[in-house]
C-alpha cells in the first residue's frame, strides 16, 4: 500500500481552510492508503506560545480529526512530540541542509517579519527540516496539504534527493542498508479546489489562523449564529449575479468554491444554480450549507470532549 502522512498545527482555531485544503481529503485517502495523521505540536512552539493552551489545543485538535471523520481503525493518529524519532531525524537532516535553502522559505520570511526580531528563534528557520523529517521518516509516497505548504514539500523532496546522493547506493549498503535510496522522494497532493481558501474579508489573502480579525475566517467550531453572521458581513462587490473565475471578483470566486466543496456539487452545477442570485440570496444559501455541513462535526466533537 502507498503511504500518506500529514498534520496540522495545534495553534488557534482550526478553520475552513485547514479543513477543505487538508483534513477533509484525509478522510477519503484513509480508505485506500496506509495513513499517518499527526498533531504537529513541535512545529507549534516555533513562535511564542502558552504551554497550557498548547496542551489543550493538542488534545482538541486530535478530537477534531476524529470528529471530521479520521478513523483510527484505518489511520494512525498521534502527537508528533510523542515519537522522538521526528526530532532525532531532524538533527541528522539539519546537518546536511544548506542554510540558504531555509532562508528562501516564504513562510519563514512572512512569519519572522510578523514576529519581530527578538521573537525569531532558530526553530522558525529550521521548521521545514522538521517537516521534512515528519515525512521522510515514514518513507511516505504522498503528502496531502494546501497550496501554502508547496514550498516546504519541494524542500523535503530536495533534501531526500540530497541524502540519497550523499549516503545512498553502495555507501548505504556498506553501512548495512539495502542499497539504492535512503529516502523515498514524496509528492504533494494538493486538491484542485480548496487548496487556497481565501479570507472572508479580503479575497486576495489566504484564510489564516493568525489573521487578527476572527471575521476573516470560519472556525470549524463556530456556532450557527456566528457562521451566519460572518457570512452576512463578509466582503462583497457590486457586480450583478455570481460567477467563478472573474479576476475582478476574488471574493465571489472564493465563496462559490467554498459552496461547491461544502455542497458536493460540481462547478458547473454551482455556476448554473447561482448565476442569477444576488449577494443576499447567495449568502444565505452558503451560510445554511456551511451550518448543515459543520453541525454533525461539532456534535461528535462535543461528545468526544466530555
Ligand atoms: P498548518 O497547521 O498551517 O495547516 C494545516 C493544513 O491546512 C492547510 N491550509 C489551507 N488550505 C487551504 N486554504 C487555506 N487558507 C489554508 N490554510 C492552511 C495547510 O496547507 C496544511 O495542509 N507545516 C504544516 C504542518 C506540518 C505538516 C507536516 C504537513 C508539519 N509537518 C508533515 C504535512 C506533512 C503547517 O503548519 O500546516
Amino acid at each position: 500500500k502507498k503511504r500518506i502522512v500529514s498534520g496540522v498545527q495545534p495553534t488557534g482555531s482550526i478553520h475552513l481552510g485547514n479543513y477543505l485544503g487538508a483534513i477533509r481529503n484525509w478522510i477519503l485517502l484513509q480508505n485506500t492508503y496506509d495513513t499517518f495523521f499527526f498533531i504537529v505540536d513541535l512545529h507549534a512552539i516555533t513562535l511564542p506560545y502558552d504551554a497550557q493552551q498548547l496542551s489543550k489545543a493538542t488534545r482538541d485538535t486530535a478530537a477534531l480529526y476524529l470528529a471530521c471523520g479520521v478513523d483510527t481503525s484505518k489511520a494512525s493518529v498521534f502527537v508528533q512530540s510523542h515519537v522522538r524519532a521526528h526530532a532525532e531525524l531532524m538533527w541528522l537532516l539539519s546537518s546536511v541542509t544548506p542554510v540558504g535553502w531555509l532562508n528562501r522559505m516564504i513562510q519563514f520570511k512572512e512569519k519572522s517579519r510578523k514576529a519581530g526580531d527578538e521573537n525569531v528563534g532558530v526553530g522558525l528557520l529550521t521548521y521545514p527540516v522538521l517537516m521534512a523529517s515528519d515525512i521522510l521518516l515514514y518513507q511516505s509516497d504522498f503528502v496531502p496539504v494546501g497550496e501554502d505548504q508547496k514550498q516546504h514539500l519541494e524542500l523535503t523532496r530536495e533534501l531526500a534527493e540530497r541524502v540519497n546522493h550523499l549516503f545512498g547506493g553502495r555507501k548505504w549498503k556498506k553501512l548495512g542498508g539495502r542499497g539504492g535510496s535512503v529516502f523515498k522522494v514524496p509528492e504533494p497532493l494538493i486538491p484542485p479546489v480548496g487548496a487556497r481558501v481565501m479570507s472572508l474579508t479580503d479575497g486576495l489573502s489566504k484564510m489564516s489562523k493568525s489573521a487578527p480579525s476572527d471575521q476573516s475566517r470560519i472556525n470549524l467550531l463556530d456556532p450557527k449564529d456566528v457562521i451566519a453572521n460572518k457570512i452576512k458581513r463578509c466582503k462583497t462587490d457590486s457586480f450583478p449575479g455570481m460567477e467563478f473565475d472573474n479576476p475582478e471578483r476574488p471574493e465571489c470566486n472564493n465563496l462559490l468554491s467554498i459552496y461547491q466543496l461544502i455542497s458536493g456539487k460540481t462547478k458547473e452545477e454551482v455556476a448554473e444554480e447561482c448565476r442569477d442570485m444576488n449577494w443576499g440570496t447567495f449568502k444565505s444559501l452558503l451560510a445554511d450549507a456551511l451550518i448543515d455541513h459543520l453541525q454533525p462535526i461539532q456534535k461528535v466533537l462535543r461528545k468526544l470532549q466530555v
